[in-house]
């Protein structure tokens, strides 16, 4: 029975109280994105296997260990997305947006599934804002891609956060620094972990990103792709340090970063906190050239970045970031008898199509009953129609935080009437707030 009801390991339920506040960051993301031209894609949750193999990466802790894949019931293998890029590169070559107007801009909101072991802000099902920018060659693309994600951070009231900088070069340097880089791990074989003894052939630079304590601790010592860069590698990051400086964006050189996925060339950032725990890292990205060709597209370039929304959540609640309150209801429409009762749904009706918050009961309950429940949801204000209001064709309405009322004629006029008076409310709770504000 417990299985029927607890939600699997490492999964989440965003709660009525909480998904204002869901709305409220997803809003925001995607349209501070819009202001720098990018345009909402949506892709599915899964994808054929291969696809992440080829992606992320076969030698990637993601692939190997992380991948909710299965076989469908035509035994194609299928893995539920485990990060937003792969898709959304895979849809805009299938959908011919490459060969389109460049660059072309995407941004996404998804939902992710990596088999972690669950900790605070490590999740098994959890939630990416990100975005990805094709056909941008230059540093001018890393600039902007990297101010849009402080952007999408400052101003959702995120303060206690940097911006760490590295370069991992492209295929032009890399391998020779691979080489130096097997060679120094070959020292220490003996003390790798399983997975990483078999990287050191295939591909040492995972070691570096390995969550194994011991090869962490080799890691700290191993020889740093930043200085082996080729020249037109180091061209490309002075440039973006440059237009970030210019555009007075803070960064650290972190050259321990190289990113848990395969694909990245050149640019890698994260923007990092301490003061959500273990997992600090809130937003990754970086550029990954070469990835759409070997998706089986054409020859462009790319850069993007994803923020994890729960660590977002988490590192605004640690900044004392502000939510805008919820919406209430605006009107709680008791009514006693049946009558009564069928006008009270009609005039809700009106209000919301209107674009009011209107309640009414829906339970039987008694009058008494009813205004505790006005009450309890916080309704701005409530009239109570019976017997007598029906004959008299009016009703009194009543402000629930100042008490004061106003009688309103039911009918036609309910409308413009009611939209009135919460106008007037609204005019002097501003003029309250605006004397207030005067006097601090
Ligand atoms: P990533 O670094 O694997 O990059 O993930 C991006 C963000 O997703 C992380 O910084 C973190 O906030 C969040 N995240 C990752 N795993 C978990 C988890 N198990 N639980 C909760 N949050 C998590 C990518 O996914 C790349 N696709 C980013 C990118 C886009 N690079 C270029 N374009």
């Amino acid at each position: 029975m417990a299985l029927l009801t607890s939600a699997p390991k490492g999964t989440q339920d965003i709660l009525p109280s909480q998904s204002g506040n869901w709305h409220y960051i997803e809003r925001k993301a995607l349209s501070i994105a819009e202001r720098y031209g990018f345009r909402e894609m949506r892709t599915p949750t899964f994808e054929h296997t291969e696809l992440f193999l080829r992606s992320v990466g076969d030698t990637t802790d993601v692939v190997q260990k992380e991948m909710y894949t299965f076989r469908d019931k035509k035994d194609r293998s299928i893995t539920l997305r485990p990060e937003g890029t792969a898709g959304v590169v895979r849809a805009a070559i299938e959908n011919g947006l490459l060969n389109g107007q460049l660059p072309l801009k995407i941004s996404y909101i998804v939902n992710c599934f990596r088999y972690e072991k669950p900790q605070a802000g490590r999740l098994r099902e959890f939630h990416q804002f990100g975005v990805e920018l094709f056909g941008a060659d230059g540093a001018a693309a890393d600039a902007e891609v990297i101010s849009l994600a402080e952007e999408a951070l400052s101003s959702l009231g995120v303060t206690r956060i940097r911006l760490m900088l590295n370069s991992i070069g492209c295929k032009t340097c890399r391998p020779e620094y691979q080489k130096k880089l097997r060679a120094y791990f070959q020292e220490h074989e003996g003390e790798l972990c399983e997975t990483c003894k078999g990287r050191l052939l295939t591909n040492p630079m995972r070691i570096i990103d390995c969550k194994s304590p011991a090869c962490k601790k080799l890691a700290e010592s191993a020889p740093k792709m930043i200085g082996h860069l080729c020249p037109e590698c180091e061209a490309h990051f002075a440039g973006l340090k440059k237009r970030l400086d210019a555009m007075g964006i803070a960064y650290q050189i972190d050259p321990d970063i190289v990113r848990g996925l395969d694909y990245y060339v050149r640019t890698v950032f994260e923007f990092v906190t301490d003061a959500i725990g273990a997992q600090g890292t809130v937003c990754g990205g970086g550029r990954y050239d070469g990835l759409v060709e070997t998706v089986g597209g054409p020859a462009l370039s790319g850069i993007g970045f994803a923020i994890g929304l729960e660590r977002l959540l988490l590192v605004m609640a640690a900044s004392g970031a502000e939510f805008p309150p919820a919406k209430g209801c605006d009107l709680y429409l008791a009514a006693v008898g049946d009558a009564a009762s069928a006008e009270a749904g009609a005039i809700a009706r009106k209000l919301r199509l209107e674009g009011f918050s209107v309640e009414t009961d829906l339970t039987g309950r008694s009058l008494k009953a009813q205004m505790r429940y006005a009450d309890k949801i916080g309704a701005a204000y409530s009239a109570v129609l019976g017997e007598s209001e029906l004959a008299g064709g009016t009703v009194k309405v009543r402000d629930m935080a100042g008490g004061g009322q106003a009688e309103l004629p039911l009918g036609d006029g309910f409308l413009s009437a009611f939209y009135q008076l919460s106008l007037s409310k609204s005019v002097s709770d501003a003029a309250d707030a605006a004397a207030r504000h005067g006097q601090e």
